[in-house]
């Protein structure tokens, strides 16, 4: 496993990306609207990890509702797994609660799921697998 990311909720993807990219001077690799999360989401390359920002589609989607809630800022944590199916199943014979049923494409061509933040303490944490290497 690993950091595959850091997703962060931002009202203004163009306005947040002159920041990363201009001021701290990071790579965007990719930007792309992802449907099933409701949001604009741009990513950029630091090191082996990345930065996704994420910008709401619509008022009553989960991005606009937790800048309502909590304001722009870190949204989740993104963890590479290398078999999402197994890990999933196995987590939740161990109680593990998610959100959704199964992985679902995300963006940057990846398989995701959500952990329900009741099972892990409060951080909304995302297990991501990329597609393409077992199928
Ligand atoms: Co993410």
């Amino acid at each position: 496993m690993k950091i595959d990311h850091l997703g962060i909720a931002v009202k203004d993807l163009d306005k947040t990306l002159s920041f990363y990219e201009d001021k701290l001077g990071l790579e965007k690799t990719a930007v792309e609207t992802v449907a099933d999360q409701g949001a604009k989401i741009a990513f950029l390359k630091i090191g082996e990890s990345k930065i996704e920002l994420l910008e709401a589609l619509d008022e009553d989607g989960p991005i606009a509702r937790h800048i309502a809630k909590r304001g722009e800022g870190i949204h989740h944590l993104a963890l590479g797994v290398d078999n999402i199916e197994e890990k999933v199943s196995d987590m939740k014979e161990q109680g593990v609660r998610f959100i959704g049923e199964e992985p679902t494409p995300g963006a940057e061509n990846m398989k995701i799921i959500f952990i329900h933040p009741k099972s892990s303490d409060g951080v909304l944490m995302e297990l991501c697998e990329p597609l393409g290497e077992e199928d």
